[in-house]
């Protein structure tokens, strides 16, 4: 791909790219932002560095890419409902993103791509792994390939958010209670490169529907762990004031907390996707 308003750096063969020579705070011109999709869909997160934004230029940010989406559980700051806290510190029992996942895979519309500025991290530590759902797929065999084909599987929230999360209270829409849950297709193909990705995480995704629980209990495992070879990843060293923008529709990733007790402090906006097919 050729690129002319922006420069963009591989940090591996198969997932992410460190985009530079792009103010992300300003308005961006038609071919810039048509650059970051670009980029975005070739290599499926991207990052960028030394970038000051406040909330308002961050989701003017994300609303280049689509309408924000709003975390059924999360709180956030009042007044702005599209930003989502992250943030680990001394007092921290668990941080987000612990595990391996795409955003909210329980929604019946999951997002598009998340954007988060780190604006305080710990020096070392604090990194986040990204793995390609494209790779993952396309190192299966054909003969896993047909099986998974047309299969569907759970997405549920419960007990993440619930359980794990601890939360209590007001949900997303009104309803008390009601932790979104979602049947989502194993294999899904991406809406703008056609190509197709394995769509399950071992966060959300918690059964195949039409197999005994055990059956699915194996499948969904060796996935899980499938999707945790090496070769399918990248790893981003945050520094202060860095921004990674992943699409949650090929791409999975999972923060790392080995920066106890130190703080990692930052802001999310999420873009909202389609239903996958
Ligand atoms: C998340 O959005 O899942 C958190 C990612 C991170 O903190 O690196």
């Amino acid at each position: 791909m050729a690129y002319e308003t922006i420069e963009v750096e591989p940090l591996s063969p198969n997932i992410g790219a460190e985009i530079s020579g792009v103010d992300l705070s300003q308005p961006l011109g038609n071919q810039t932002f048509s650059e970051i999709h670009d980029a975005l869909m070739e290599h499926q997160v991207i990052f960028f560095r030394d970038q000051t934004m406040d909330w308002e230029q961050h989701k003017a940010f994300g609303r280049r890419f689509g309408e924000l989406h709003v975390h059924p559980t999360a709180p956030s700051p009042e007044g702005h409902p599209e930003i989502l806290t992250i943030r680990g510190d001394a007092k921290s029992k668990q941080v987000a993103g612990q595990h391996w996942h795409s955003d909210v895979s329980c929604d019946e519309e999951p997002p598009m791509g998340s954007i988060l500025h780190l604006h305080e991290v710990p020096v070392p530590g604090g990194d986040t792994m990204f793995a390609s759902m494209y790779a993952a797929y396309d190192a299966l065999s054909d003969t896993m390939k047909a099986f998974l084909d047309g299969k569907q599987a759970w997405h549920e929230s419960e007990h993440v958010h619930g359980k794990r999360y601890g939360h209590k209270g007001g949900m997303r829409d009104g309803e008390e209670n009601l932790y979104p849950k979602s049947l989502h297709p194993i294999v899904r193909t991406h809406p703008v490169t056609g190509r197709k990705a394995l769509f399950v995480n071992c966060n959300f995704t918690t059964r195949i529907e039409g197999l005994k629980q055990n059956e699915s209990d194996a499948i969904l495992g060796m996935l899980y762990r499938h999707i945790e070879t090496p070769e399918f990843h990248c790893r981003f060293p945050w520094r202060n004031n860095s921004v990674a923008f992943w699409d949650n529709r090929c791409a999975q990733h999972k923060a790392l907390w080995d920066y106890y007790p130190k703080t990692r402090h930052g802001y999310r906006v999420t873009v909202q996707g389609d239903r996958p097919v």
